[in-house]
């Protein structure tokens, strides 16, 4: 009988992170972090299954019917693995309307599932910054919302000529004829012979759109912040059924990575399915599979993350002991550090070092273990400090 072996790959679409690539997720979470809470917006978290009428009353059709990974409980429910954040917060913040201090500030950095065909930029599982306000009417909290989108991007780097933000108007959009919403969120998937046909299809009059007072209002305050790299786009529709007025996505400006990084808007309506109470909302959700590939396209890519500061060496098997002494000392200083385990000569355990990116490594031999001295090497120049435990620690407490 031949021995059936299981594949090693993950479910299609989905990815395995290995920690060079845990490295660079931990990366971008940490920015997304950093700039949500520098604008006061606080954490929160769900489950990722939910039950699926979440979904069908109002969101995007396509979204419902084609790419939700929905299955019966054994208790004989309809659970949908969330393929978004919006109705879970809304759901949220309705649950508790009356105890909750608006405005609220929100984000959370939520996994979530769509059943789409795997290609660059799209995968069945990918991680979403949601940043969402409640409770403000007034275009303050779309011009905030931007501007700590625009100030993640800067976080990362980017330059204004790097990403473009485009800006529409649901209420502009609003006055087209039926089919006109549907048909411009897929234009991007078409040729432009085959919008005009399917356009004369709905329409006897070219599609024009020219900018409104509210969008026009908000780009100035964009630019007033320094941020003159928004512009009115009357193709940008976003997919989505709940979204009222202002929408807005971010475009990387290199045609090789032509994918829309962050989409939003606002959406007074949502909360309105759990209760009579209205609450003004406006958020947007950014992909961590998409802005990975921007920081690739363009260059911004820490080059190595590494877990390790330095790592100890020992000349032979029987200097573990004294490597392992001295990495208690240094992890008292809250050094990071690990002792190599194993037979290989010096120069195999640096080229194990190395290619970890570990910074620094120290030599253990017959010689610190007598003097209680040591030797620490920086990998990347040779450069040598010695001294004792104590001494180690101060010097890289001090990079
Ligand atoms: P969305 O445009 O569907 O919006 O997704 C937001 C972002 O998530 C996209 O711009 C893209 O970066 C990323 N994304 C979406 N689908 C995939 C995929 N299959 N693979 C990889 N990345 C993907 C929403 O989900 C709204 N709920 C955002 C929102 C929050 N609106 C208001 N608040």
């Amino acid at each position: 009988m031949t021995k059936k072996t299981l594949s090693t790959e993950p479910y299609k679409g989905v990815r395995d992170f290995y920690p060079d690539d845990q490295a660079i997720q931990n990366h971008i979470f940490g920015v997304w972090k950093t700039v949500a809470r520098r604008y006061g917006y606080e954490e929160y978290n769900a489950s990722l299954l939910e039950p699926t009428e979440l979904y069908t009353s109002k969101t995007s059709t396509e979204i419902v019917n084609e790419q939700t990974y929905t299955f019966t409980d054994r208790g004989e429910r309809s659970v949908t693995l969330r393929p978004e954040m919006t109705p879970t917060v809304a759901r949220m913040v309705a649950g508790k309307r009356r105890e909750l201090s608006f405005p609220l500030r929100w984000f959370s950095i939520p996994n979530v599932f769509r059943y789409e065909r795997p290609q660059r930029g799209r995968l069945r599982e990918h991680w979403q910054l949601n940043a969402d306000i409640f409770g403000v009417e007034s275009t303050v909290a779309e011009v905030e919302i931007i501007a700590l989108a625009y100030d993640i991007m800067k976080a990362f780097s980017a330059k204004n000529g790097d990403f473009e933000i485009r800006i529409n108007n649901r209420k502009l959009l609003n006055t087209l004829p039926n089919g006109a919403i549907p048909l411009l969120d897929k234009k991007t998937k078409m040729s432009s012979e085959e919008f005009e046909n399917e356009w004369k299809k709905i329409s006897d009059t070219p599609f024009t759109l020219s900018v409104d007072e509210e969008t026009r209002g908000v780009l100035d305050k964009l630019a007033a912040r320094g941020i003159t790299n928004a512009l009115f786009d009357p193709h940008i529709v976003r997919g989505f059924d709940y979204y009222t007025g202002i929408v807005f996505e971010i475009f990387d400006t290199d045609p090789q990575n032509n994918r829309s990084l962050f989409g939003g808007g606002r959406y007074d309506n949502l909360l309105e399915l759990f209760g009579d109470e209205k609450v003004s909302a406006v958020g947007f959700g950014m992909g961590d599979v998409t802005i990975r590939d921007f920081l690739e396209t363009h260059g911004l890519l820490p080059k190595t993350i590494s877990a390790t500061t330095v790592m100890l060496c020992p000349l032979s098997m029987e200097f573990t002991e004294t490597a392992e002494t001295l990495a208690r000392e240094l992890r008292a200083q809250n050094i990071s550090v690990a002792v190599y385990y194993g037979e290989k000569k010096i120069g195999d355990q640096i080229k194990i070092a190395d290619k970890k990116h570990v910074t620094f490594i120290i030599v253990v031999g017959d010689e610190e273990k007598n003097s209680s001295r040591y030797t620490l090497k920086k990998l990347e120049d040779g450069t040598e400090t010695a001294g004792t435990a104590d001494e180690i620690a101060k010097k890289l407490s001090s990079v």
